[in-house]
């Protein structure tokens, strides 16, 4: 085996793009090192007024607010909740965390989001929530699944570890559930390591989100000065970040505009410059449908087979490009298979997944990177 020379163009590389060494350094001068500082509010207020969501709570991750959806939705153990079989494990552990059953779906074969055409058939009298997975930060077929998820008065809730500032029919993502989930991990867009957030669409959760966010007790209501002692009033965990962390996340959301310019430019050029290679080799890029404005969070490309795809991400990292794919079907894992399920199961879930690949894509990537790896995909030929 030949050895892979030094990286030049990384998959990922999180990078400041504004304020946060100031903004932290002023958290760090305020003493004021745990949650719900004014770095929290502010952050916090942005996304609400940039959004138009009634309530946002930042979150120690992505992962954390979808656990917290599972709690404010009183799931049970033998509840049912419907998700796409092609999504990241926190999607379903935050429910199998409390003993629901997940109902995998396939996806569609345009936007490898939740097909929602196949949705009535998985719904059962035990269905509590269908998760909508922004994937890629292009909208699901939101009109359609709340339709269906009414009648049957089931929550729509939305993970949109991807989707932040993408639009569906010219409303943003994360404001069609009753709950919606964000990531600032360092892959998205926008980062501060590990963090999350979780909107509040129904301002009936927005007390008890706050309660269950500080360990089961109402702490917030306290500091407001609503009571004057704080006790144990539900059940909760921890999963407030430290006023650090909002900090360097206020300061990148502030640069909201420049990043999600960038992103757009980056996600042109693949675009642009990768359509005669897939054409002479059966080779599939992303599908926006008209309706959407997605969130530039990445570019992949869909190989004719799993031998392919492989055979590009190695061929990449000779010219020292890294390139990842992503997701192995859930309902084929292990857990996945311990609730039943089965090959067949999700046909698209299952060819997507041995095909995608995705390309470099970050901040700090330049137009000699996105040559680069333009120029080492059109020189792999089969
Ligand atoms: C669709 C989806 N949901 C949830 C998560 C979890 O995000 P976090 O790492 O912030 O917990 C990810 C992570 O990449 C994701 O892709």
């Amino acid at each position: 085996m030949t050895e892979n020379p030094p990286l030049q163009v990384s998959f990922n590389r999180p990078i400041l793009v504004g304020n946060e060494n100031e903004y932290m350094k002023q958290a760090i001068e305020a003493a004021k090192f745990s949650g719900d500082g004014p770095f929290t509010r502010k952050a916090s207020e942005l996304l609400e007024q940039g959004l138009g969501v009634p309530k946002v709570l930042l979150t120690t991750s992505c992962t954390h607010a979808l656990e917290m959806f599972a709690l404010l939705l009183d799931i049970q153990p033998g509840d049912e909740v419907i998700l796409p079989s092609f999504t990241f494990v926190s999607t379903v552990n935050a429910f199998v965390l409390r003993g629901a059953r997940p109902v995998f779906a396939d996806i569609r074969a345009d936007t490898l989001n939740l097909d929602e055409s196949r949705l009535e058939t998985l719904i059962s009298p035990r269905t509590k929530a269908i998760v909508a997975v922004h994937y890629a930060g292009v909208g699901c077929e939101m009109d359609t699944i709340l339709e269906i998820a009414g009648r049957s008065q089931i929550a729509v809730v939305e993970d949109n570890a991807h989707g932040l500032f993408g639009k569906y029919k010219g409303r943003y993502l994360g404001t069609f559930g009753v709950l919606a989930a964000q990531s600032f991990h360092e892959t998205k867009n926008f980062t501060c390591g590990e963090g999350g957030a979780l909107l509040i669409n129904d301002s009936a959760l927005v007390e008890r989100a706050e309660i269950i966010r500080e360990k089961g007790t109402n702490r917030s209501r306290f500091f407001r000065g609503q009571v004057d002692k704080y006790s144990w009033v539900d059940v909760g965990s921890s999963y407030l970040p430290s006023d650090i962390l909002a900090a360097f996340l206020l300061a990148q959301l502030e640069q909201r505009e420049k990043v999600q310019n960038h992103r757009r430019k980056v996600w042109e050029f693949y675009n642009e410059h990768l359509q005669d290679w897939p054409r002479e080799h059966s080779v599939r890029l992303p599908y926006i449908p008209p309706h959407c404005e997605q969130s530039y969070h990445m570019y992949y490309v869909l190989l004719p087979s799993q031998e392919l795809r492989h055979g590009l991400i190695a061929h990449l990292r000779q010219q020292g490009i890294e390139s990842v794919f992503h997701y192995l079907p859930l309902h084929l894992s292990a857990m996945g298979q311990f609730f039943g399920g089965q090959l067949g199961d999700c046909p698209v879930t299952e060819r997507v997944s041995d095909q995608l690949a995705r390309l470099p894509f970050h901040n700090a990537i330049t137009e000699q990177d996105l040559w680069s790896v333009v120029e080492a995909i059109q020189a792999y030929d089969f």
